[in-house]
């Protein structure tokens, strides 16, 4: 028997290991080596199936495990009230998402799954999460560092569910408040948008100093994807009528709808969203000279680019007509990632055979995926594919919900405060012997919400989640010897023959989202009107109106004796009491035109003829008209000396 000698015993043995070590390791799922390095890696060794399924984004109520490992798909999302059961907690949450992760990791490669969800004003289809102010509120705030706060907050409670992905934000720049989603535009103007996407760094972490222009950023378990949509000029169809055309020469489109997409990319944000509206005549979805030309190539938006819900199938009239056409224009124009709510396997084979007959090249579709592998590989969603119930207690935490009612109290407008310019009514006193509360949105926890709460059309009542109605707030705020009387639409009789000392009347539209939010006429629902004129026509009275935009109060505004803009606050009502009291003083700024009458419109600030019901910037009653709040007015601090 030979004896090795030693050194060469030792070499054989090395040898062995290395090439053992060898068939285990993979590149691409080693955290040390350099991003490019990774996707490249994995594209290498990735089919077509395999790389189609990274770009279809498929409906929770279509997904299993089996089905995301079957069909190697890379995303799920959860659509408006898309829930895991009613009222689910954090952990069954958790419970879902990791299950379906579960399936992800299972395929040969283990890619993980990313889940999407519409988090656009808090994570506002969980029960128990703290619902802020609708964009159409934060514009008011114009307090960029807020944003960025709520953005913070909003990452937490969306991780708290296990999900990895936010749809928002919203950076329409609404031009006309017809249009049914002009509460998720943050203003009118432009320069108020993009100073807004401080969210983005809110939600994803701030941007390292070394990082490359356009490459997206997200730093990890505590922070979520976000998503800058819809690309772009949502804000500005004809009419304000939803999905619509939007009309404007190209310099228009890059002065007004365009710098906040700038603004995002520089901030690192890992997703921009397609928009089912037309430029020009011509379907966003299938605009490869925008997607692909301005976004990507002059852009240099190295995440991926996300089509909005069946958005390929709208982009023939009518939908779905020719799905054939719409994948191949959608994919063409530069969708990396299709949302597909309902056949997903239509899309699936649709696009296998158009790249199996070259009628989409592979260059496309690795394009897309190296997209979509870039944001995962750079959020760590392969070293923390799963989630753990540590984030829970952030679901609707005390201190979100403080952040929140800080947002509310920022974004109030006082539009008129007195019929004389002596004689003001706010801050009302907490002091008085009886008080009237009145109005079909002053104990209505859903209509201070507006949609997408709960439900992508909202929810109207007080049982659809955790929070404080307006009404629960005035009695929280005022002396305990003030009596309180709430009567959501008494008649002038009772009015004037109980002596309250003043009213607060809140009245102003019920919730909805996208087209069935789209208004003609813009009038708040009855008996808002009859509840105004009843109240104010028979006590001095405080109006306030909960709404989604700018609404008629023309024929309203001499009869009431204060106006205040409450947006759509969310679940913090208590925000709103705690300003119409004085405990903190009024500072937002209208970051919309009010207009006088419909036929107005549309009507922005710097138009040749402006002749609003109150201008843009508005500060009536706020800072300069109000001594006391001089030194507070910038500050939100709590008045001291009053
Ligand atoms: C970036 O650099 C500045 C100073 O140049 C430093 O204050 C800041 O913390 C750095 N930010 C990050 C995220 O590294
Ligand atoms: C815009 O709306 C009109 C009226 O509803 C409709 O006929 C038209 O097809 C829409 N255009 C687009 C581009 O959606
Ligand atoms: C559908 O679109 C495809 C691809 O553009 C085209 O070849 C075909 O003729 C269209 N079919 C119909 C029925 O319009
Ligand atoms: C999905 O689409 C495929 C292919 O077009 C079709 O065969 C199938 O019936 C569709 N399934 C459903 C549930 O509509
Ligand atoms: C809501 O969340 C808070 C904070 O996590 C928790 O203390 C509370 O019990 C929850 N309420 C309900 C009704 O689930
Ligand atoms: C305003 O339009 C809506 C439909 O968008 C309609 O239901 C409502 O009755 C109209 N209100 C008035 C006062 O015309």
């Amino acid at each position: 028997m030979k004896i090795f000698p030693i050194p060469i015993l030792c070499l054989v043995l090395l040898c062995f290991c290395a090439a053992f070590t060898e068939a285990e390791y993979l590149k691409y799922k080693d955290p040390k080596q350099p991003l490019n390095v990774r996707i490249k890696d994995l594209m290498m060794r990735m089919t077509i199936e395999e790389k189609i399924g990274q770009m279809s984004q498929i409906e929770r109520k279509l997904a299993s495990p089996d089905i995301l490992k079957k069909y190697f798909i890379g995303s799920v999302l959860s659509g408006g009230g898309s829930v895991p059961a009613p009222k689910a907690s954090a952990e069954s949450w958790v419970n879902m998402v990791n299950e379906l992760q579960k399936g992800a990791l299972s395929t040969r490669l283990g890619i993980p799954m990313i889940y999407g969800i519409d988090a656009v004003h808090g994570h506002n289809n969980v029960y128990n999460a703290t619902i802020f102010p609708h964009n159409v509120g934060l514009g008011v705030t114009r307090d960029p560092e807020l944003l960025k706060r709520i953005g913070a907050a909003t990452a937490l409670e969306v991780r708290a569910t296990g999900i990895q992905y936010a749809f928002a934000p919203c950076i329409a720049v609404c031009r006309d408040p017809r249009w049914g989603r002009c509460y998720e535009s943050y203003s009118e103007d432009h320069k108020i948008v993009q100073s807004m996407t401080e969210i983005i760094p809110g939600l994803q972490g701030d941007l390292p100093n070394n990082s490359r222009k356009g490459v997206p950023f997200v730093a990890g378990k505590t922070k979520v994807a976000a998503c800058a949509k819809h690309f772009v000029g949502d804000g500005g169809t004809v009419k304000g009528i939803d999905e619509n055309n939007t009309v404007i020469d190209y310099n228009g489109l890059l002065s007004i709808h365009m710098p906040a997409y700038l603004d995002s990319i520089r901030k690192g944000v890992a997703t921009v969203m397609v928009s089912y509206s037309s430029w020009n005549g011509k379907k966003m979805h299938a605009n490869y000279d925008l997607v692909t030309g301005f976004l990507k190539n002059k852009l240099k938006f190295r995440g991926f680019v996300i089509s909005d819900w069946q958005g390929i199938d709208k982009i023939t009239d009518p939908p779905h007509s020719n799905y054939s056409y719409s994948v191949q224009a959608g994919v063409l124009a530069g969708l990396d990632m299709v949302m597909l709510p309902e056949n997903f396997t239509e899309f699936i084979d649709e696009l296998t055979s158009q790249v199996k007959t070259n009628i989409i090249p592979m260059s496309r579709i690795n394009d897309a995926v190296r997209r979509i592998l870039r944001v995962k590989f750079v959020m760590g969603l392969f070293e923390n594919p799963l989630a753990d119930l540590s984030l829970k207690n952030q679901l609707g935490s005390q201190e979100h919900r403080e952040l929140a009612r800080e947002a509310v109290r920022k974004s109030l407008v006082l539009l008129k405060n007195g019929k004389r310019a002596n004689e003001p009514l706010v801050p009302l006193p907490k002091k008085v012997p009886k008080i009237l509360v009145a109005g079909s949105h002053a104990d209505n926890l859903g209509n201070q919400c507006g949609g997408w709460t709960m439900e992508w059309q909202g929810v109207q009542g007080n049982d659809l989640t955790v929070g404080t109605t307006i009404l629960s707030a005035v009695k929280k705020t005022v002396d305990p010897s003030t009596q309180v009387v709430y009567t959501k639409n008494p008649d002038s009789n009772f009015v004037r023959t109980n002596k309250f000392s003043y009213a607060i009347v809140v009245v102003g539209e019920v919730p909805y989202a996208e087209t069935f939010g789209d208004s003609k006429n813009l009038s708040i629902i009855e008996p808002g009107p009859s509840t105004i004129k009843n109240v104010c026509g028979a006590v001095k009275c405080i109006v306030v109106v909960v709404s989604g935009r700018p609404v008629v109060m023309e024929p309203y505004v001499a009869h009431i004796d204060a106006l205040v803009a409450a947006w759509l606050p969310g679940t913090e009502g208590q925000g709103v009491a705690d300003v119409l009291f004085g405990d903190y003083g009024f500072i937002g700024k209208l970051a919309r035109t009010w207009f006088r009458s419909v036929d107005q419109l549309p009507m922005n600030a710097g138009d040749l003829h402006y002749d609003p019901l109150f201008p843009f910037g508005n500060v009536i009653g706020s800072c300069l008209n109000y001594n006391i709040y001089i030194p507070i007015c910038m500050h939100d601090k709590k008045v001291d000396a009053i």
